[in-house]
């Protein structure tokens, strides 16, 4: 129910861009100190790798598979992020397990996890496929300042000057910092290629006991498609002071190397010499096309 007329901006906190009328700078700061229980958690995504297909996924394993358990609300409702003003009140008092949402980055995070309590899974995307949805997304989102063109946008992304920052930075520091946390690194591109085997996974690292049918569920309600017509895995009821309807959806195309359509040769070398230079440490690799 926000004011059409809110206005957005990325303001900097702590080296790290936060988008004034969402988040509240003190708030955030107060995340390290939120109580972790061992049952909790936490979907940590740089924006645009699939977190609302995580969400999606997640919301059917905790339901067993039932697509009509989860039909009353938005997964946004169930699986907030936890850097939106105001998330606290609410992250206190939930029952267990809370699953929640972030894209911030490692050093904001609730120090319980850093002490092995609650579960991190972290689902990660090519980022020449990240900078793309991007792009997309920041003409959708109210939120999010409207490109001039993708080149604009390109340089903007590999400067860090969005919400998120740096890709490289993001997934640097929270890969690297995995092993002092109960953590599952997944990409999109794994989920892509082999969504049956992503479930099984994930109902491992969390102690998830579902049946191969309840699985097989779980796997054709989150496909692209199925996910595009469900309202509450689509998004299309977020406020249009949020999200511009009419000009965008979040379930876009949910494919593996769209950045081909929009990258030039140039970009696509610049952006290459930037990563091996960038990734060396911690080496990750990605599958940028099928
Ligand atoms: P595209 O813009 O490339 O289509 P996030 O939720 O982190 O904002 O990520 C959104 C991206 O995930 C979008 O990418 C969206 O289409 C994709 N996505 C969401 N659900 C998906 C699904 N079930 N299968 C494939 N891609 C999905």
């Amino acid at each position: 129910n926000e004011p059409e007329t809110l206005e957005y901006k990325l303001v900097p906190h702590r080296d790290f861009n936060l988008i004034s009328g969402i988040h509240c700078p003190e708030e955030v700061d107060e995340i390290q100190n939120w109580e972790i229980r061992d049952s909790d958690i936490f979907i940590i995504t740089y924006p645009k790798s699939g977190t609302i297909w995580m969400q999606q996924i997640m919301s059917l394993i905790e339901a067993k598979g039932d697509v009509t358990a989860t039909k009353d609300q938005m997964n946004c409702v169930g699986m907030p992020w936890i850097e939106l003003a105001g998330s606290k009140k609410d992250f206190v008092s939930a029952p267990s397990p809370r699953i929640r949402v972030s894209h911030l980055q490692y050093k904001f995070i609730p120090l319980g996890l850093k002490q092995k309590m609650g579960k991190v899974i972290y689902v990660a995307r090519n980022p020449k496929d990240v900078l793309v949805s991007y792009y997309h997304f920041h003409k959708y989102a109210s939120m999010l300042e409207t490109p001039e063109d993708f080149d604009s946008f390109f340089e903007k992304f590999l400067e860090g000057k969005v919400y998120g920052n740096c890709w490289f930075d993001h997934i640097k520091a929270w890969y690297s910092e995995g092993d002092s946390m109960n953590f599952l690194y997944i990409t999109y591109e794994d989920m892509i290629q082999d969504l049956r085997s992503a479930v099984d996974q994930i109902c491992a690292f969390l102690d998830r006991d579902l049946t191969a049918q309840q699985k097989e569920s779980v796997v054709e309600h989150s496909t692209f498609e199925n996910m595009r017509k469900n309202p509450k895995a689509n998004y299309q009821a977020v406020s249009s002071s949020l999200l511009d309807h009419n000009k965008g959806a979040f379930m876009r195309k949910g494919t593996i190397g769209d950045w081909k359509n929009y990258f030039s040769v140039a970009q696509n070398e610049r952006f290459d010499r930037v990563f091996k230079e960038k990734m060396k440490d911690p080496s990750l690799t990605f599958v940028w096309d099928i």
